[in-house]
């Protein structure tokens, strides 16, 4: 693949391929790698048109860890403050010959329709309510990891699927590893085609979490509820928030997961967050950075097999 717009087109021995190389990256005793050079060369440019700490941060390291000139574009005090379109924007910075290019963006298919107009790697680092490949990914290597397999795993994605790009990718690539995948949630707050993503859907919580191995819970995205339902945090939190109780249905060994950033006393009780001994959210950070130094590396050398003309990479 030249770009990573989304799980959607990997088969699943691509997955496993970055997962394995991302292992690599953190060894199973949480070393990391901190200076390699498979990006030595290159220049990585980050566009995030929507906030973002885990995902612009790790990028970040990922690409300096790996040896690349990395610059973040600051879009609050871009030209696109002016007036100009986001693919103008992008045509600019492939003028001046980047390698990589780590995209954010609030519109839905914005990241592939500007990966058609450059001629250097996109990496989506989340479009809408479409993709958000890496966040995928690493969820999956914090889950092989934990559970010792990626397959055959019963997994709960909690709350608000409806508008999350999290949500999306995790179920693509989770269907394609051959897990059992629950969505759980309020029916207002379920995509309008869930019959056809191949999961069971759960109204009640604590059905929705009798036996499972993986539960992830969700945050609920008022930024994009646009005059929508937006249900109270106090009725949410008792429903759907999870605390001792409820994760008590899930399988006694049954790890937590939350993409961040999390709203404790919303969708997660807190000191179910801190619990070292289920909750994996500060796993699912670290392995960030190991996914996105395996991801970039990965499409950096397919830009060196495809042997651009002299000029393009450095
Ligand atoms: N999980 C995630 O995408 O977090 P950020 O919005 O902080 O990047």
């Amino acid at each position: 693949h030249r770009h990573l717009l989304g799980i959607e087109p990997l088969h699943p021995e691509e997955i496993r391929t970055i997962l394995d190389l991302a292992d690599q990256y953190v060894d199973l005793n949480r070393r990391a790698v901190k200076h390699a050079d498979a990006l030595a060369g290159l220049t990585q440019i980050n566009m995030f048109f929507e906030n973002s700490t885990r995902t612009q941060a790790s990028f970040e390291l990922a690409g300096k860890r790996l040896g690349a000139d990395v610059m973040n574009m600051a879009m609050q005090a871009s030209s696109i403050k002016k007036g100009e379109t986001l693919i103008d924007t992008a045509l600019t910075l492939n003028a001046m010959h980047p390698d990589l290019l780590v995209v954010r963006h609030p519109h839905s298919g914005a990241v592939d329709l500007l990966a058609q107009k450059v001629n250097c790697a996109v990496l989506n680092a989340g479009d809408g309510r479409h993709e958000h490949p890496t966040q995928a990914l690493l969820d999956a290597l914090t889950i092989r990891r934990a559970k010792g397999r990626l397959h055959r795993l019963n997994i709960a994605i909690c709350g608000d699927i409806a508008h999350s790009r999290v949500a999306r990718s995790n179920i693509i690539l989770l269907g394609k590893m051959e897990n059992r995948v629950r969505l759980v949630g309020p029916p207002t707050l379920m995509p309008s085609q869930v019959g056809e993503l191949g999961v069971e859907v759960y109204e009640d919580m604590r059905e929705g979490l009798k036996d499972v191995d993986v539960v992830m819970m969700l945050r609920l995205q008022r930024e994009r509820m646009d005059g929508g339902f937006i249900p109270s945090e106090r009725e949410y939190y008792h429903r759907y928030g999870l605390d001792a109780e409820k994760l008590s249905h899930a399988r006694e060994d049954a790890i937590v997961m939350h993409p961040g950033p999390m709203n404790r006393g919303v969708e997660i009780d807190g000191t179910i967050a801190d619990d070292i001994n289920r909750s994996v959210i500060q796993e699912q950070v670290e392995m960030g950075v190991a996914v996105r130094m395996a991801a970039m590396d990965l499409l950096a050398r397919n830009l060196r097999a495809a042997d651009r003309p002299a000029g393009v990479m450095a």
